[in-house]
């Protein structure tokens, strides 16, 4: 049975619980957001983390790479677990974090050789996985100092995060001026809003870089998860993991998820792709393609807890990445050591490498323009 986000907070509050005091971590008690300090740079600058909760969903977010380092939801039952992989201190984040959580930008996901040409000028990006610049470079927003505002507004509760990356950061042309705001809506929802404005034209796309386990991060891996997507396209990549710039069709491959499966049914299945990636590592093209209101894209559910997300977005793409390189190197916040499909991503986005791909959706923006996506995440069981 599928209970409403209401029906399990009116249990918890009958079984004598609040969604202040379930579960081990300190948390908004309502009213607005809370900050503490998280710790600190090699440098000395302090890094805040703040938290927030709103219709059963709680959140905890971090002023480094804005990531988010624990979010909990309730079960069928009520019951609370942090669905989210993350690290318990600053330094683990800074020596080997694995986007755990992070806000990702100026470019989500790989541009081939770290290049691109834009108004007849190439320029250079910062190359940090092989040949290619993965995820904005070697210091990409999820590794930057975020200003960060609370805000209660009506219902929602939420963080404005600010961010203004120099003209020629990590190779980018243009001053970006970027904001992000997480709120948490009265039914549980966790919505994120992305804005950027540039002074020169340049590329951008922006998404989130968490990895779900529904079951409760650090409870093994998530090849029994379902999962659905709407899309009857991927983008096939080469041995890089660079799009071939073809457009395929799922049907008849592992990546096939228009009826729910579990993660893990195809996962093994011998596809050069999944060779490629180690698993799954690729980018779905959306039918909805993009939309001016978030229209759904994927729905997540864990059948032992009930524990289900909707994801829905104004982007046109998703990659979707099982988790292949954890490794067995890294422990979480639950004490344990993640290994590989321990977590996955879902980051709502334009297509990789779009920038040298004429065919695939521009992600060029320019002065004047204002870059604008939104990707709402909601949760039941
Ligand atoms: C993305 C990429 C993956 C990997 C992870 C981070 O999802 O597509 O190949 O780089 O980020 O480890």
């Amino acid at each position: 049975m599928e209970l409403s986000r209401r029906t399990v907070i009116a249990g918890a509050a009958a079984a004598g619980i609040t969604a202040a005091t379930t579960g081990g971590t300190a948390h908004a008690k309502g009213g607005g957001p809370t900050k503490s300090l998280f710790g600190k740079l090699a440098d000395g600058t302090k890094v805040h983390r703040w938290s927030l909760a709103n219709g059963g969903t709680r959140m905890q977010v971090l002023s480094y790479g804005g990531i988010v380092q624990s979010l909990e939801i309730p079960d069928r039952r009520g019951r609370y677990a942090n669905v989210s992989l993350g690290f318990d201190t600053i330094e683990e984040y800074v020596a080997s974090s694995p986007y755990f959580g992070a806000l990702i930008g100026r470019y989500g996901n790989r541009i081939d050789k770290g290049r691109f040409t834009l108004d007849g000028t190439t320029y250079q990006l910062s190359v940090n996985d092989g040949e290619n610049s993965l995820h904005g470079g070697a210091q990409g927003f999820d590794k930057r100092i975020w200003d960060i505002e609370p805000f209660t507004h009506g219902t929602d509760v939420g963080l404005r995060l600010h961010y203004t990356s120099a003209d020629g950061e990590m190779g980018y042309p243009g001053t970006l001026r970027t904001q992000v705001t997480y709120t948490l809506t009265r039914h549980g929802d966790w919505r994120i809003d992305y804005e950027a404005t540039t002074d020169k034209p340049t590329v951008v796309n922006l998404t989130n870089h968490v990895y779900f386990n529904l079951a409760g991060e650090s409870s093994g891996t998530v090849y029994d998860h379902e999962l659905s997507i709407d899309a009857s396209r991927y983008t096939p990549v080469d041995a890089g993991l660079i799009p071939t710039g073809e457009l395929a069709r799922v049907a008849g491959t592992p990546f096939d998820f228009r009826r729910a499966k579990t993660v893990g049914r195809d996962i093994r299945v011998a596809h050069q792709q999944l060779l490629y990636g180690q698993g799954l590592d690729h980018n779905w093209v959306l039918d909805k393609g993009i939309t001016t209101r978030p229209g759904h894209a994927a729905t997540l559910r864990d059948p032992s807890s009930g524990r289900t997300m909707r994801i829905a977005t104004t982007e046109p793409g998703l990659q979707f990445y099982s988790g292949n390189f954890l490794d067995g190197t890294l422990v979480g916040t639950g004490g344990t050591v993640y290994r590989q499909g321990d977590g996955l991503c879902l980051e709502t986005q334009h297509f990789p490498d779009s920038p040298n791909k004429p065919g695939f959706p521009s992600t060029v923006l320019r002065p004047g323009q204002t870059y604008r996506t939104t990707t709402v995440h909601s949760f039941s069981a």
